[in-house]
């Protein structure tokens, strides 16, 4: 069979990460090889996101880019085919090729285990009419799994495994639930059976995935209902697995079961993204997050009761229509309150189709500006406190890839700070194994850290 060359760009969260290696695996038994450059590719994707209007608009102008390369490549004979799938492709459809005649085929989320079907539509359109205007956008999720091929390249050391996909909370704010669709949980046999060929081909530690992954329900095998906490224990036992995080979880559907998973899996790594979006209850209302501030604290307290060297993360809005002066104080002391290894934050961003881009009471973007440059502030304060502390300390390091010089390994800590240490020769012996390594200094975007047990030794193991 030919070989063709497939570039996959991939924007936005780590389901579209998990995402584009699946389309990979799709397009695989086609004679699609993957390129890290779109220059001469015979079909460029580009996996998009739609969650703030900044993120959606990349997308043109990279498609702007694109068509100059097709061209080249019409020139001298060749094609190139251009794909958009993700969230803006489900949310524009097929407007997208309207604004953007660039495009041969647009796909959602729920769609692309039909791709080569869909690639062979575009391609035949082009050839009998030289357009193609091919668009699937259909959102049912549970067929996808189903008819995905089995996982075909290593996913490297560190990897997702999307259990769970689409929302039903509808925040106010959030395209999630109309580009992704309706709530839905892989079984567990499934996930069991992913996650060891995962581990079969090397991968040590897994972060499982979904818009609300910690709203994964399925049975435990007997008929009885399980969440994710029972989930995770069941994946603990796998041999070879190391390291269990998932993400992204809402407080709303953490359970008393997660918590205690907390406390009795060691493999769960003590680090929790939890967005909060907001410490202001009548914010919280607004955008129907469904926990007020106290709640919040009352969940971190109870996990940091489970976990006491449990490190957190969040998501913040600013900016939401109506936010006055008190409520962004609100976040501000929650902030203050809780303590965030690390976090996200932006300006609300107004996208079309949801309920709040329609309020009145819009704040003005200056407005908006300092309150995130506030938050921002004090956020990267609590960062460097935080990395800071770990000065000195012995943390187990997953030693996942090269580092700039020859010898430096890259991994993660438990909390998920980037650690960069020297191996010297022994660099290719240590990837993929998780290293007790002692934090030396913080640097601008990691750690620095040196490696506990001689290096030579471990070498001669
Ligand atoms: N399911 C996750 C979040 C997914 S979206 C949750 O419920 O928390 C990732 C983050 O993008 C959100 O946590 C939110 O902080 C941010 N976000 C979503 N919609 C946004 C919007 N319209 N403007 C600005 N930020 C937004
Ligand atoms: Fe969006 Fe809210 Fe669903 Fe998260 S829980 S994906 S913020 S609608
Ligand atoms: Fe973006 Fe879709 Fe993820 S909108 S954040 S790529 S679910």
């Amino acid at each position: 069979m030919a070989k063709k060359r497939l570039h996959i760009k991939t924007y936005g969260c780590q389901m579209n990460v998990y995402d584009s290696a699946r389309m990979a695996d799709v397009l695989a038994p086609l004679g699609y090889e993957a390129t890290d450059v779109p220059d001469d590719a015979d079909l460029v994707i580009l996996n998009t996101c739609h969650i703030r209007e900044k993120a959606a608009e990349k997308v043109y102008s990279e498609v702007g880019r694109l068509r100059l390369l097709k061209e080249e490549k019409a020139r001298t004979g060749g094609r190139m085919l251009v794909a958009v799938g993700g969230c803006v492709a489900q949310a524009q459809g097929e407007e997208m090729m309207r604004r953007a005649p660039t495009i041969d085929l647009v796909f959602g989320p729920q769609a692309y285990q039909d791709l080569p079907d869909l690639l062979g539509r575009a391609t035949r359109e082009l050839m009998e009419t030289g357009r193609s205007h091919v668009v699937a956008v259909d959102l049912a999720v549970d067929e996808k799994f189903d008819r995905l091929p089995e996982m075909a390249a290593a996913q490297g050391y560190s990897a997702f495994l999307t259990i769970q996909e689409g929302c039903d909370k509808f925040c106010s704010f959030c395209v999630v639930p109309y580009t992704r669709g309706a709530e839905y949980s892989r079984p567990v046999p499934d996930i069991i059976a992913e996650a060891r060929r995962m581990v079969d081909q090397g991968t040590v530690e897994i972060t499982l995935l979904g818009q609300n992954v910690n709203a994964w329900h399925g049975d435990d095998g007997t008929g009885a209902a399980a969440g994710l906490g029972e989930l995770m224990r069941r994946l603990a036992e796998i041999d070879g697995l190391e390291r269990i995080r998932y993400t992204t979880s809402h407080p709303r559907d953490v359970d008393a079961d997660l918590i205690a998973a907390h406390r009795d899996v060691p493999k769960i790594m003590p680090f929790l993204h939890l967005p909060v979006q907001s410490g202001s209850d009548r914010i919280l209302k607004a955008m129907n997050r469904r926990h007020n501030a106290a709640r919040y604290h009352e969940i971190i307290a109870s996990l940091r009761d489970a976990r006491p060297d449990l490190a957190l993360s969040s998501d913040f809005i600013v900016g939401y229509p109506g936010e006055t002066d008190a409520d962004f104080e609100a976040t501000m002391d929650l902030v203050r309150q809780v303590g965030f290894a690390s976090a996200y934050s932006f300006k609300y961003s107004p996208r079309p189709g949801t309920p709040a881009a329609d309020l009145d009471e819009q704040v003005p973007e200056d407005v908006k500006s300092l309150r995130l440059a506030a938050l921002q502030e004090e956020l990267l304060r609590q960062q460097e406190a935080f990395n800071t502390a770990t000065v000195g300390q012995i943390l187990p390091v997953l030693l996942e890839r090269d580092g700039r010089h020859p010898g430096q390994l890259v991994g993660r800590s438990p909390f998920m700070q980037a650690v960069s240490v020297d191996a010297g020769s022994a660099a290719g012996h240590l990837k993929g194994t998780i290293r007790n390594v002692e934090i030396a200094a913080v640097l601008s975007n990691s750690l620095r850290g040196r490696l506990v047990e001689p290096v030579n030794l471990v070498a001669a193991q």
